[in-house]
């Protein structure tokens, strides 16, 4: 935090790092900056007479709050909680972590829970338990993602365009904000035509002020919502000018439109508001996640969402924000969890947090990737952002893990994206919106960031948007639009998700679609994870889509490449003859300027062969060139070429450029340089290595040839490495006697 030092290299150094960025503060009870368990959190509780609770959690009827009131009415299974408050915390806590206890069994004792008891069960866990009860307890089995697409110009053509990239690389939902609220209505239509191009049954939203939410709703704009947030707290919840009943209503209206509602809650969000009453964050998060349960919601968007930054400052606060998501799902609710909003300076950090989550899998690992550069994110900063979808990719393919989305091929996103704002193009056209141009098209198509792309008019698109808000046009106006001006396909999509919306499928729990508008949900696809051999693991085409990086090469075609022609010539004259004179034996391995002309390094074979034997002949001594065939074993090549040597010394050099002196008296792991990082050595180095060898071999000192330390030469050249000694090896003939060798040069390559 503070970049003062006493003079360390070492802790300046480490002050300057990104994670040092980062606030980190003590606990703080009495004002609840304290991530989970605070002495002031409730003992669990329950008393019921006559069918209603007079005492939850240590506290009397009579002095409940609002919120007490909603979870003893709503949320609380008086029919379970007899067996459910009975059964000792640990050992509830440890149902979750026995793979033998199926999900279901769970939910039923979980729902006969107070807050309390909910959070001394999971109080019990480490983060390694937590993760695989997650595992478990997640209701839909098929994992997924969400995707936030927003642009600083706010430009239509960029957001369809946007919005069709997240489609194609998988996120099932895509949400959008504004920065200035007016243009909700032509931000929510161009993310809705855009995630349609992309691939059909993307869930589309747009966060903003509830009563403009639900309208975009009902003019068919959004599909889902989940901006209805909740507090732990009643002064929390009366600063948003709200009661869980009124949340609950609001719920009901989104849902009765066949919206797909979630809740937002999350840890932190009391202490911020200052109304934290000494409780710690995961318990007032509890009483969220039951205030969600009780209101009917599906799920929840929880993680800390906004405020993740707070319970990371604090011991134990990663920890706590993967309890709020395993709550969520032993509550039975669709989890979207967090790792949305950046949480941290440190990308080792973002990361670490990320695989609590993204190992055993949520409905939806972050409740909004942020698919646009962070730059362009609206929501306050992406955690994970446009730049980092490769490495998203990868680290799916290293885990064998599916994290919603996978490669995609450049052509194909283009494609994608020209169409997107084409088609937003033609329904600004056909409604008599603001023009958008061919050159707006194409900067859209290309464009990493909104300052790719130029400026709109953006008080006539305001003006245009107000009087589609206003007006009788609905999404019904954007589908004719579509479908005649050629883009029949996105017509469908969109109107598809028009009937879906009637159907409603999709507001059963954790409700997705599929490439083919099937409802994937807890209900149809339910997670049935139970151990090794059960659940979701990616298979089939799944698997080959996240393994499909586009940056994979086929080994067998490195290894089948011609070789570069060389102005070199190597004939076998014969069998190696015994050296008896003065020398040095060059030893080359098998396949060394035929199969293989260029070391790993790039250097020409012919090349490295005229320093060699220059820097032999500089010392006055004679080279004589043999082939080892018998092994492609740099050590054993220069130990071979030290037998046949006259002075008992050799140079064994590999066709990768691997080099090594050798002498006829040491054993053949033993050797008297070797120059294992071929890739380090310069033409200069291998004339050292030429000159060294023959004062070696003259018996005089001999400074060590002093070679570069490249630290990532291992990691950048090992594939690289292994496929070159693969095709040598193939070279060897067991058993094979060396070859003498005579060398041609040429002017040209041959
Ligand atoms: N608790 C409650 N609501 C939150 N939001 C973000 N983080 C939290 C939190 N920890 C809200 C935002 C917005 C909605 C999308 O989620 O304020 O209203
Ligand atoms: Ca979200």
């Amino acid at each position: 935090m503070n970049g003062q030092t006493k003079g360390s290299k070492r802790f300046a150094r480490l002050a300057q790092r990104p994670i040092n960025k980062d606030t980190f503060i003590q606990e703080w009870p009495e004002v609840g900056l304290i991530a989970m368990d605070s002495a002031s959190d409730p003992k669990p509780s329950l008393k019921i007479v006559d069918g209603v609770i007079e005492e939850m959690d240590g506290k009397a009827r009579a002095d409940f709050d609002m919120i007490d009131h909603f979870i003893a009415r709503h949320a609380v299974d008086l029919e379970r909680s007899a067996e459910a408050m009975a059964t000792p915390s640990k050992e509830l806590a440890r149902m979750l972590v026995d793979i033998h206890v199926p999900r279901q069994e769970i939910v039923q004792l979980i729902s006969g829970c107070t807050p309390a008891k909910v959070v001394e069960v999971v109080n019990h866990l480490t983060v390694l338990e937590m993760m695989m009860a997650l595992a478990k307890m997640r209701i839909r089995r098929t994992p997924a993602n969400q995707a936030h697409v927003t642009n600083r110009k706010e430009h239509p053509a960029l957001m369809a365009a946007d919005a069709a990239e997240a489609s194609l690389r998988g996120f099932a939902e895509i949400e959008t904000t504004v920065k200035v609220a007016r243009m909700a209505p032509l931000s929510a239509m161009a993310i809705l035509i855009g995630s349609q191009a992309g691939r059909g049954g993307v869930l589309t939203q747009c966060a903003v002020e509830e009563a403009l939410n639900l309208r975009l709703a009902i003019k068919g704009l959004t599909t889902y919502s989940e901006t209805l947030s909740v507090y732990g707290t009643d002064p929390a919840f009366i600063d948003g000018d709200d009661t869980p009943w009124s949340k609950a209503f609001l719920a009901s209206a989104y849902a009765s439109r066949g919206i797909k509602i979630r809740f937002t809650s999350g840890t932190g969000s009391e202490v911020l508001m200052g109304h934290a009453q000494g409780k710690s964050m995961l318990y007032l998060e509890t009483r969220c996640l039951m205030v969600v349960k009780g209101a009917g919601s599906q799920g929840v968007q929880n993680g800390s969402i906004s405020c993740v930054a707070l319970p990371e400052s604090l011991p134990g606060g990663v920890r706590a924000i993967l309890a709020e998501n395993l709550i969520a799902t032993l509550l039975g609710l669709e989890v979207a969890s967090g790792n949305d909003a950046l949480a941290s300076h440190s990308d080792i950090r973002k990361s670490a947090k990320l695989m609590l989550q993204f190992i055993p899998g949520t409905d939806l690992v972050t409740s909004g990737y942020s698919a646009v550069p962070r730059e362009d994110n609206l929501f306050g900063g992406g955690n994970f952002d446009a730049e980092d979808l490769d490495d998203w990719n990868v680290i799916q393919r290293d885990m064998s893990i599916d994290g919603g989305i996978h490669p995609v091929r450049e052509d194909d996103v283009l494609r994608v994206r020209e169409r997107a704002a084409r088609a937003v193009q033609a329904v600004f056209q056909e409604l008599g919106f603001p023009t958008i141009t061919e050159a707006e098209v194409g900067a859209a198509t290309y464009a990493h960031a909104g300052t790719d792309m130029p400026n709109r008019d953006q008080v006539a698109d305001l003006a245009a948007a107000e009087r589609f808000l206003q007006g009788q046009q609905t999404i019904l106006e954007v589908i004719q639009a579509l479908d005649a001006h050629g883009y029949g396909d996105i017509a469908e999509r969109v109107l598809e998700m028009q009937r879906q919306r009637i159907i409603g499928d999709y507001l059963q729990p954790s409700a997705i679609f599929d490439d083919d508008f099937r409802v994937l949900s807890a209900i149809n696809d339910p997670n049935d994870y139970q151990g090794p051999g059960t659940g979701y693991r990616p298979a089939g085409k799944r698997w080959q889509a996240i393994q499909d990086l586009p940056q994979a090469v086929n080994p067998r075609e490195m290894v089948g490449e011609a070789p570069t022609p060389i102005a070199l010539r190597l004939q076998s004259i014969g069998p190696a003859a015994q050296g008896v004179d003065m020398e040095v034996v060059v030893a080359l391995g098998p396949a060394f300027g035929e199969e293989i002309t260029t070391t790993i390094g790039g250097l020409s074979h012919s090349d490295v062969l005229r320093e060699v034997m220059a820097g032999i002949a500089e010392e006055g001594v004679s080279a004589r060139l043999v082939r080892v065939l018998a092994t492609s074993d740099c050590a054993f090549i220069g130990h071979e070429g030290a037998k046949l040597s006259g002075s008992g010394v050799a140079i064994g050099i590999q066709s990768k450029g691997t080099t090594v002196i050798h002498q006829r008296d040491l054993e053949p792991l033993n050797n008297l340089e070797l120059f294992p990082q071929a890739p380090a050595l310069s033409l200069d180095s291998y004339r050292q290595i030429g000159r060294n060898a023959a004062r070696y071999a003259k018996g005089k000192a001999t400074t060590p040839v002093s070679v570069p330390v490249d630290n990532t030469v291992r990691l950048r050249l090992i594939v690289k490495a292994t496929l070159m000694h693969l095709r040598e090896t193939k070279r060897v003939v067991l058993g094979a006697l060396p070859l003498e060798l005579q060398v041609t040069w040429h002017e040209e390559p041959l």
